[in-house]
């Protein structure tokens, strides 16, 4: 069967006087008039309250708690495998066209009556402004539940091609044996969705444990979920301590796979744990993670300064750097670095920093304290270091909320820390190379860093392009020519890296579906 034709959600842009920045600012305000949201664990269709409480505080104003959530303990991890388990048989069972309905439910519901509740949460709890926050908890949010239902429809259709005389073969699309465990980030709302929701939609029963600072955004997708009909312990929503929650579920025989995005010492940590339970497990894990970042800009001489320096910006400064795809590293030859500079200086000293729910701020809070620390750290660095010179920014105040100025640094040695480490932050390091050296460069910039998630070359020159697609092929997985390093759009370009930043299945598209099927090859005889 066909689903419903996909498209990817039209966004709004919230215009002053528009209706939809009132009933925007009705959100926020209702939001901030009700906080702090009491938000339960939800196991089996129960919610439970532990009293083992956490807060969620305003990044831009900390003392503010935004939400209060339980936090599950040993027993209820317990309860939600069992519980879990007993649902899969019938889950697994439910004809596709009916999952599928859920999700498209799901997604219909995020973008009407749901859209500024949870873009209020995301501005708030994550500290977004309203531009970021649509991009995420609207747009794609309700693009991964639509188009994953495009891609499994498509999965499902796939056969093998020949049946030799009197043979039926056919292959059969099995969800995996046992539960996913779900493990998303702070930073999008949409992966906070996808995480659970993608294994879902292949037939899978799943425990999410969902990040503390998103906590109030991922509970209104469960609500959003059980709104839309997902039959009761099919996701389980167990936020909580991570390492105990964690080194339970992993102890399980029948942990089946891990879906994760966060940190890539997080993932390497949760991959060795896994590995010294292997003999505990019933089948081989399936481990998928989306984890760090050190994304470049790559400026050749032919390339339009304009455009390199706006999307520079864009992808280095936008929701002040906490995108894992975002840009940290950029280089500039010397022939263009001049003009180069001052635009950028020009472009910077016009960003408004400040709280996402005054509407023309374009950089917000970090997350949390512990982030703010780090940045702050590297900057200090920076100021400290013979080769850094820092020529934008380099200020922050934790006063009332975690703000950090967009901080440009610049180095004269590329492979120095903050050309190499990844600082989650409002933070870019600039190194300017000889415009004669743009081959040594690209090489240059694939061998700094660990990590291969995305990167950008900005260029005219038609052979400068083919040569930095081909010297940079393993550098990222995500590339992009004459645009920023971060947004991709799902439907548009599936997204994810490899080396340290991940197994590269690719958020948004079928590869990442497959990763939670097994397939059953039947061959039957006439
Ligand atoms: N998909 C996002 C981007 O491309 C990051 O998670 O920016």
């Amino acid at each position: 069967f066909k689903i419903p034709e996909i498209h990817n959600e039209p966004m709004k842009s919230y215009p002053p006087g528009s209706e939809d920045r009132a009933n925007l600012k009705a959100a926020l305000n209702e939001l901030k008039s009700s906080a702090p949201f009491e938000i339960p664990v939800y196991v089996n269709g129960e919610e439970i309250r532990t009293g083992q409480i956490v807060e969620q505080r305003i990044p831009s104003d900390h003392k503010t708690v935004l939400a209060k959530y339980h936090e599950a303990d040993s027993s209820i991890v317990e309860k939600a495998i069992k519980g879990a388990l007993a649902v899969k048989p019938i889950w697994e069972t439910y004809p596709f066209s009916d999952r599928s309905a859920i999700f498209l439910k799901a997604a219909d519901l995020a973008a009407g009556k749901y859209r500024y509740k949870l873009l209020a949460a995301t501005m708030l709890g994550q500290g977004k402004n309203t531009w970021q926050a649509e991009i995420d908890s609207a747009a794609e949010l309700i693009d991964f539940w639509r188009f994953n239902c495009k891609y499994a429809a498509e999965i499902y259709q796939q056969q093998p091609p020949k049946n030799a005389p009197g043979v039926w073969n056919r292959v059969e699309y099995r969800p995996l044996e046992g539960f996913v465990y779900a493990i998303s980030p702070f930073n999008f709302t949409a992966i906070g969705g996808n995480l659970p929701s993608a294994p879902a939609l292949m037939g899978n029963v799943i425990l999410w444990k969902p990040s503390p600072n998103a906590a109030l955004s991922n509970w209104i997708i469960m609500e959003i979920l059980r709104e839309a009909g997902l039959p009761d312990g099919v996701i389980q929503f167990i936020p909580g301590p991570a390492q105990e929650i964690t080194d339970q579920i992993l102890k399980s025989p029948d942990f089946a796979s891990l879906h994760f995005t966060g940190s890539t010492f997080v993932f390497k940590k949760l991959w060795k744990e896994i590995g010294n339970n292997i003999d505990i497990y019933k089948s081989y894990p399936r481990i998928v993670g989306e984890t760090g970042g050190k994304n470049f800009h790559v400026i050749h001489e032919s390339a339009s300064v304009k455009n390199a320096v706006n999307q520079t910006i864009r992808g280095a400064f936008e929701y002040q750097g906490q995108k894992c795809s975002a840009c940290s590293r950029a280089y500039v030859p010397d022939s263009l670095w001049d003009n180069f500079r001052e635009n950028l200086l020009s472009e910077l000293s016009k960003i408004k920093v400040g709280p996402m729910d005054e509407f023309d701020n374009f950089v917000g809070p970090v997350i949390h304290a512990a982030s703010f620390d780090k940045i702050k750290g590297y900057i200090e660095w920076a100021k400290s270091d013979a080769d850094s010179q820092i020529i934008a920014g380099g200020t922050y105040d934790d006063s009332k909320g975690y703000f950090v100025n967009p901080t440009v640094i610049v180095t004269k040695n590329p492979k120095s820390r903050t050309m190499c480490e990844e600082i989650f932050g409002p933070v870019l390091t600039i190194y300017v190379y000889k415009a004669s050296e743009y081959e040594q460069i690209l090489d240059l910039a694939n061998e700094t860093s660990p990590y291969a998630l995305t990167g950008s070359i900005f260029a005219k020159d038609r052979a400068a392009i083919i040569l930095g697609e081909s010297k940079l092929r393993h550098a990222s997985g995500n590339f992009y020519i004459n645009d920023k390093s971060t947004g991709a759009i799902v439907g548009q370009q599936p997204f994810g890296g490899s080396r340290s930043s991940g197994t590269n299945d690719k958020a948004g598209s079928p590869a990442l579906l497959y990763r939670f099927t097994s397939m059953r090859t039947i061959k039957e005889n006439f």
